[in-house]
Parts: C-alpha cells; sequence; structure tokens
C-alpha cells in the first residue's frame, strides 16, 4: 500500500455500472447517462444520484419532480455515448438515438423499452454536494424485460471485461460470465 494522488483510484473502481437519468418536463425531456448512483433505502426503496448543475436534466428533474432510472444493456453503448456527450439543450436524443418512450406508470417521465430495467422515482430531496447535486428518490414502479441481458458498465482492458465500445474518454463493456 502506498501514497497515492486521488485521481490515480478513481479507474482502480471499475466497474461502474451505468444507469440513464430520464426526465420530462414542460414538453422537454433528455436522457442523461451517470456513473454516480446508489441505492440508500430497502423499505421504501430509494436511489440516489449525482448530477451536476450544467447537464440540462438537473432541471428537468427539479420542475417535474421525478426521474426514471433506465438501465442500458450491451446494444446501448452507442445510445449512451451519443446521449452523455450531447446536451437536450440542442440535441432530440429520443429522435436521434430511435429509443422508445413509454409513459411512466406513476411519475411524468419516460421509461425507455430497449432498457434492462426501469426504476420509476419521485423526487424526494436534493442537495448540493461540491459541484453536483444529489437527487434522491423513491422508487413507485418497477419494469424489467422478461430475459435481461447484462448491464453495460464503465470498465478497463481487464480480462474479466469484454469491451464493446471505446472513445477517447470512455470504455463500455460487460462482465463475462
Ligand atoms: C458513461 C458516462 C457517465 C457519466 N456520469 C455522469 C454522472 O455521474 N453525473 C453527471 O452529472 N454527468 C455524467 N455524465 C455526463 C452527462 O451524461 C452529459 O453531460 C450529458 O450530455 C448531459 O446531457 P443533458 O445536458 O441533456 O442533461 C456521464 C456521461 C457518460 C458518457
Amino acid at each position: 500500500m502506498r501514497d497515492v494522488d486521488v485521481g490515480s483510484v478513481w479507474p482502480l473502481l471499475r466497474p461502474e455500472v451505468v444507469v440513464w437519468a430520464v426526465a420530462e418536463y414542460e414538453g422537454t425531456r433528455s436522457i442523461c447517462p451517470l456513473g454516480w448512483t446508489m441505492r440508500t433505502s430497502i423499505s421504501p426503496p430509494m436511489m440516489a444520484i449525482s448530477v451536476s448543475p450544467q447537464n440540462f436534466t438537473h432541471g428537468l428533474m427539479e420542475g417535474s419532480g421525478a426521474f426514471v432510472l433506465a438501465y442500458p444493456g450491451r446494444e446501448l453503448a452507442e445510445a449512451t455515448l451519443y446521449c452523455g456527450s450531447h446536451s437536450a439543450r440542442d440535441s432530440d436524443k429520443f429522435a436521434y438515438t430511435g429509443l422508445t418512450p413509454l409513459p411512466g406508470r406513476q411519475v411524468a417521465a419516460p421509461v425507455i423499452g430497449e432498457c434492462v430495467a426501469n426504476l420509476e422515482c419521485r423526487l424526494v430531496e436534493r442537495f448540493t454536494t461540491g459541484d453536483h447535486s444529489i437527487f434522491v428518490g423513491e422508487v413507485v414502479a418497477a419494469w424489467a424485460q422478461e430475459d435481461p441481458g447484462a448491464l453495460l458498465c464503465l470498465v478497463d482492458a481487464s480480462a474479466g471485461y469484454e469491451t464493446v465500445l471505446t472513445d477517447e474518454r470512455f470504455r463500455f463493456g460487460v462482465v463475462r460470465r
């Protein structure tokens, strides 16, 4: 064990499951890929996500008081890269990706038909942590594929993962089974 820079530790903490925060407010909607997410409560079921206020989706979640957490599988790596490198301020992410928005049962945010699972979340709290905001949501409805495939993750080049897509910033893959 040795003393290191904080930044050199983050790449060691793979895999990181990718999740999309999906939100809609006043006729505008977005898909915001995230790495920073956690379960926070069993009963009621609750989730927390960390989102930069610079992201357009931040305002959609604040305005609507709701978000969906949609979990992409390996075939949605390209869509993840697109949605994570463009803003809904100037791009219609649904039109570009061809993804299927289904109406949420309990919240005013769309569920993504192609994802492995979706959690509908009602916003219960938002607070600032450094340069991001933590949004805490109660999970009020859930969806899952009958035959769910592997979850898309941020991975490294080691043998335990199968790389699906890379660019200069990200390596997407799945855990080998
Ligand atoms: C794999 C991946 C993980 C990301 N994780 C986060 C995150 O945890 N928090 C965050 O605020 N942005 C994260 N981003 C960046 C946002 O997805 C990105 O800024 C997006 O374009 C915002 O879109 P919007 O302006 O429509 O909300 C991530 C992007 C990618 C590709």
